[in-house]
């Protein structure tokens, strides 16, 4: 169990100059329940197994209507507040559903346009404002670093709380990897636990911020080998590379898709992402269905395969694949839904309470 250290007993210029290992401990509880969630680096194999169990027994537990009523009782006292400043839909509403579905009362801000911003309020001042009338602020920012420093500024106010990263810039975005890892999990179940696979990543690998939080979370599975396929201009980030050689993973980058179809035992899509260009067609300068799954492509994949996306989707998955058994993407959206009210009943101390109702009513 990670030691927690105080946020409010190092500067701002301390906690940004750590390396993310070394702000793990000032994101946690002291009983080692993650408080904020900033990073997948955060997270360790056990937190993982334990949120993925939990985010099972909400799913069943959640089934029937005496389960939803235990259920949307635990958080009932309790509001969370959705600052979204950045497109989305499936983070927004599966966090949305999974604060209903614990009984916290959800507000959201999406459009800074219509709140005090437009007066000339500063995004800091917004965010602490959010704080006086809220338990627990999820925020999805495009300013890398933003979440970071709301995290802390917070923690050094007389009115801390908790904060859930729900996309921050082209840097990290936790939950989608613990969703992400759910979803593998459950893809290979059958045969055991999530081990000796072959994961290939596709796609805008360089602001994609999906991939850069979940190759981190695989690391704690054994004998996973990463493949990451991207035009050279999109490809995986230099400090990723640097993180997986330090953990002595098996990985692979290349700019040749399709001749890692074969082999993958999961294919992770993702889309280019040019709104984050500087100059119209930045992202263009490549063939885009080379980095896109067709359904002949469908012929070269395994039968056990799986085929994940964080969605949006553009080309770069042909919507006749939808309906192939292989394609988890929708199911994938799904479970985000559960994994993010397991980690909400977490942060709040319900998780121990979830389990005892299961197994006194659905063992
Ligand atoms: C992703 C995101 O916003 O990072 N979407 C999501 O959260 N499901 C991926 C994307 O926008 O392409």
């Amino acid at each position: 169990m990670l030691r927690r250290k105080r946020l409010d007993e190092i500067s701002w210029e301390d906690f940004n100059r750590l390396s993310l290992e070394e702000k793990a401990p000032y994101l946690v509880q002291a009983n080692g329940r993650p408080y904020h969630v900033l990073i997948a680096q955060q997270f360790n194999r056990e937190q993982l197994d334990g949120l993925c169990d939990l985010a099972t027994r909400i799913r069943r537990i959640a089934k029937s209507k005496e389960g939803m009523r235990f259920l949307s009782d635990l958080l009932c006292h309790k509001r969370a507040m959705l600052d979204f400043t950045q497109p989305s839909s499936r983070t927004f509403l599966s966090f949305y559903a999974a604060c209903q579905i614990l009984g916290i009362r959800p507000a959201e801000v999406r459009d800074p346009s219509i709140s005090s911003e437009m007066k000339g309020e500063s995004r800091e001042d917004s965010v602490r404002t959010f704080s006086s009338y809220f338990d627990m602020i999820i925020m999805r920012t495009p300013l890398q670093g933003f979440v970071e420093k709301m995290v802390w500024e917070l923690s050094n106010t007389d009115r801390p709380l908790p904060i859930i990263n729900a996309g921050s810039g082209k840097d990290q975005h936790p939950t989608q990897a613990l969703l992400d890892i759910y979803t593998l999990q459950r893809s290979f179940e059958k045969n055991g636990e999530l081990a000796n696979k072959h994961i290939v990543f596709c796609g805008d690998l360089a602001r994609g911020r999906t991939v850069r939080s979940l190759s981190r979370l695989l690391t704690y599975y054994p004998n996973i080998r990463q493949t990451f396929a991207a035009p050279e201009h999109l490809k995986i980030g230099q400090d990723i590379i640097d993180d997986l050689a330090a953990h002595n993973v098996d990985f692979t980058v290349t700019t040749d898709f399709k001749s890692t179809i074969p082999t993958a035992d999961a294919i992770y899509m993702t889309r280019i992402q040019d709104e984050w260009d500087k100059t119209a067609g930045e992202s263009s300068h490549f063939n885009l269905m080379d980095f896109a799954l067709t359904v002949d492509d469908m012929k070269q994949l395994p039968h056990t395969s799986v085929i994940m996306h964080p969605l949006p989707r553009r080309h770069e998955i042909d919507p006749a694949i939808d309906s192939d058994p292989r394609a988890v993407y929708w199911r994938q959206m799904r479970n985000g839904m559960w994994v993010r009210s397991a980690l909400i009943a977490t942060i709040f101390g319900r998780d121990q309470e979830i389990t005892h109702y299961y197994m006194m009513n659905l063992k």
